[in-house]
């Protein structure tokens, strides 16, 4: 089943309010309401942010062009309390069905001396139904890396070609998702335009990883952010990110081809895991202890016979 095909029983199966399906193609870049987060989420992502900044501005965090946290659990309460009120908003109003959060990146942009990768336009080649969601965790303006995608003459973010839909077509994008020149002559011939995303601190973007997008580079100051990248489910998990099911850097950024390997495929697989530990660790008591038996019955034989 391919990755489409796999969000359409998701919607049938989701039962609350539901966006047309045409406009999650048509309009994949979505940025969230100015006040959007209440006071109770905004607290939390303050506190997240103070706590990020004091990490980074230490430099214990340098993974090449970008500084990343690793390990990001310790934050779990703040990004899962986000997701609380972020997930059913982009259920309703975006997908039309069930999330789960299967990714989380936090990270500062890095100066650079050339424009590469993120840096250039480009799309991310996983499959369509594949939404991130950047958070800056400080005020954002032209000169601390905004993020940027491009909007058709209608300011709707564009969709390229997605190469990777399912298990059957999975195929690297060419030039690795590059789109510069593409990108130019959309400029020049169709009326598109870049759309910079600036704003206060927590301003936030939903968009397709297959919207057109890049980085600007840092001129000035420093840019930290959230980012959060859901998928579709059948079933609504408990709780949006879990150390079963959401990963981060060390993991690669290309999801699972087939889409039902969602959080319950990998909560299963997780279970399991444990339970073969647990039953690994009964055998090893129980080895333990018959080797203590045999040891003992050895002595006491060589004590009968001396
Ligand atoms: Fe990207």
């Amino acid at each position: 089943m391919d990755y489409k095909n796999y969000f359409l029983n998701c919607r049938e199966s989701y039962k609350n309010k539901k966006p047309y399906l045409s406009s999650f193609y048509e309009n994949p870049v979505r940025v969230i309401p100015h006040n959007f987060f209440t006071k109770e989420t905004k607290d939390y992502l303050l506190d997240l942010s103070k706590n990020i900044k004091r990490e980074f501005d230490t430099g214990k965090h340098k993974l090449g062009n970008i500084s990343g946290i690793k390990n990001f659990w310790p934050y779990a309460l703040p990004i899962n309390k986000t997701c609380e009120q972020l997930i059913p908003y982009l259920e309703e109003t975006f997908y039309g069905c069930n999330l789960f959060v299967d990714k989380v990146y936090i990270y500062r942009t890095q100066k650079i001396e050339i424009k590469k990768d993120s840096y250039l336009w480009h799309h991310d080649n996983n499959p369509n139904e594949i939404i991130k969601i950047i958070i800056y965790l400080n005020e954002v303006n032209q000169f601390n890396s905004p993020f940027e995608y491009l909007a058709d003459e209608n300011n709707r973010g564009m969709l390229a070609k997605c190469t990777r839909l399912g298990p059957n077509n999975w195929e690297p994008a060419p030039n690795d998702g590059r789109l510069e020149d593409e990108v130019k002559n959309l400029i020049k011939y169709k009326n598109c335009s870049g759309k910079k995303l600036i704003g206060k601190q927590f301003t936030a973007c939903a968009f397709s990883n297959n919207s057109i997008h890049r980085v600007n580079p840092i001129i000035k100051g420093y840019r930290d952010v959230l980012n959060i990248r859901v998928k579709p489910t059948i079933s609504k998990p408990s709780i949006y990110l879990s150390k079963k099911w959401t990963s981060s850097f060390g993991v690669s950024g290309a999801v699972d081809p087939d889409p039902e390997k969602d959080w319950q495929y990998y909560n299963k697989k997780s279970n399991l895991r444990l339970l073969k530990e647990i039953y690994l660790n009964i055998l090893l008591k129980k080895l333990k202890n018959k080797i203590k038996i045999i040891k003992g019955n050895i002595f006491k034989y060589f004590f009968k016979n001396i």
